[in-house]
């Protein structure tokens, strides 16, 4: 299947093959590239361009952590010059950025003027991160004659929101498609019908259960009661709603809302498979509540606040939606201690959900801040090298940045937390 079209319509791009290995050691060896570990690499993450059934271009992707090793970009000579060597660079960056990869790097002996027209930066070996260290051509390139360059996926609010989009509406298709979400470790989507008793779960959907990305089981620790009315933050496929709904009965109501459209479309689906009536999911952002001021007893909240963006924002719309006395019950991704941008990010791409997820110190003074007292947290699971490497069984088990976020017993945490509106 062509994944996009070089400027010449008669060239088209497709991820590599097991069979179209020794065309490509062919094509490399031809430009003098290095050919170890192709093989060990080829996949979806390498991709050909075809001209006819000849093979005139491959660029490929070796990820080491969180980010990508851009190599193996060659072309056939006959084909130089013609725009395919950057329209397959253009395809691996998108491939990568797809991919909720940090950046990418390559090392290049003579191509550093071509890969820096296209935003390439020159780095010292020293800035080089230190996953991309441990690659094989980091190993073996000779210091005085390579030049090392970086690509780094910076993001703003709103890019972050989008990627964000991108994943859970991947997974909710999927969900929705199979009746099973995803596999645990697909995407870095992690799912969590685990932290629900089994006996909670009866008379519930079984694609709502699948689809559960939890962190915790708020509605079983926030005291629901008849007739209350409930808000849960970032819905996801509708399980804590559908839960809540039965714990406040007929004569309550319970909202979610979310983000990305698809997940509300599946938590829908679920609502109608399970027959709850006393629910409704709105598609929208937890910075900017579509409800008014003092309409909601409880605000619930699974695994969502780690993710956004402006936490700030969140809670003083949490705030502002709940009555006087009313209860917040959040189950969520917290940090213990201080924890590098880069050590976040490498955890995150294991755990799903950590990279911007708040100090729990931090996120008390928040609460506090914004008029929520008493605030308690309850330690339900912290997160061990063990837990790591059964989440990502490629990682490697002795990686320094797993030992900088493991000691202490683990830097990042599952809570839960309560609070009451003053
Ligand atoms: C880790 S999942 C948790 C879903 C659900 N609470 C559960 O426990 O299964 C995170 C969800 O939060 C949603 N989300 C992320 N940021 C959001 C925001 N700013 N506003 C609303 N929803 C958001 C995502 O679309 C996704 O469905």
């Amino acid at each position: 299947m062509a994944t996009s079209s070089p400027a010449r319509t008669d060239v088209a791009l497709r991820a590599a093959h097991r069979g179209d290995l020794e065309r490509i050691l062919f094509l490399l060896e031809a430009s003098g590239l290095p050919a170890e570990g192709v093989e060990e690499a080829l996949g979806a993450s390498f991709v050909v361009a075809q001209r006819g059934s000849a093979l005139v271009g491959v660029a490929g992707i070796e990820r080491h952590g969180g980010w990508g090793l851009l190599r193996s970009v060659a072309v056939r000579d006959d084909q130089r010059g013609t725009g395919l060597g950057r329209v397959l660079v253009e395809n691996r960056v998108e491939w990568a950025r797809a991919r909720g990869l940090f950046g990418l790097g390559l090392f290049t002996l003579d191509a550093a003027a071509f890969f820096a027209h296209l935003g390439f930066e020159r780095v010292e070996r020293g800035d080089v991160p230190e996953p991309l260290r441990h690659s094989s051509e980091f190993q073996l390139i000779c210091p005085m004659t390579a030049s090392v360059l970086l690509l780094r996926f910076d993001e703003s609010g709103a890019q972050r929101k989008a990627q964000m989009r991108a994943k859970y509406a991947n997974a909710a298709v999927r969900a929705l498609g199979n009746g099973r979400a995803c596999s645990p470790d697909a995407e870095g989507v992690r799912f969590g019908a685990a932290a629900y008793d089994a006996a909670l779960l009866e008379g519930v959907p079984t694609r709502a259960a699948d689809a559960s990305l939890a962190c915790g089981n708020p509605t079983a620790l926030a005291g629901l009661r008849d007739g209350e009315s409930v808000l849960d933050l970032g819905s996801g496929g509708g399980l804590d709603v559908l839960l809540a709904a039965k714990l406040v009965g007929p004569s309550g109501f319970v909202h979610g809302l979310d983000l990305t459209a698809e997940m509300v479309e599946l938590a829908r689906a679920n609502q109608r498979e399970s027959g709850v009536a006393n629910a409704r999911f709105l598609e929208g952002d937890i910075e900017a509540i579509p409800l008014p001021d003092a309409s909601v007893d409880v605000v619930l909240s699974n695994c969502v606040l780690n993710l956004t963006s402006d936490k700030r924002a969140a809670l003083r719309e949490a705030h502002r939606v709940l009555r006087p006395g009313g209860r917040l019950a959040i189950a969520d991704i917290a940090v213990r201690g201080d924890v590098s941008p880069e050590d976040r990010r490498e955890a995150s791409r294991v755990l799903g959900c950590a990279r911007a997820a708040l100090e729990i110190d931090a996120y008390e003074e928040l609460l506090n801040e914004l008029g929520f007292a008493p605030v308690g947290f309850v330690q339900l699971k912290r997160y061990a090298a063990s837990d790591f490497t059964r989440l990502d069984p490629t990682l490697a088990g002795d990686a320094p940045w797993l030992a900088r976020v493991t000691r202490d017993d683990g830097r990042f945490e599952s809570v839960f937390l309560r609070a009451t509106r003053t």
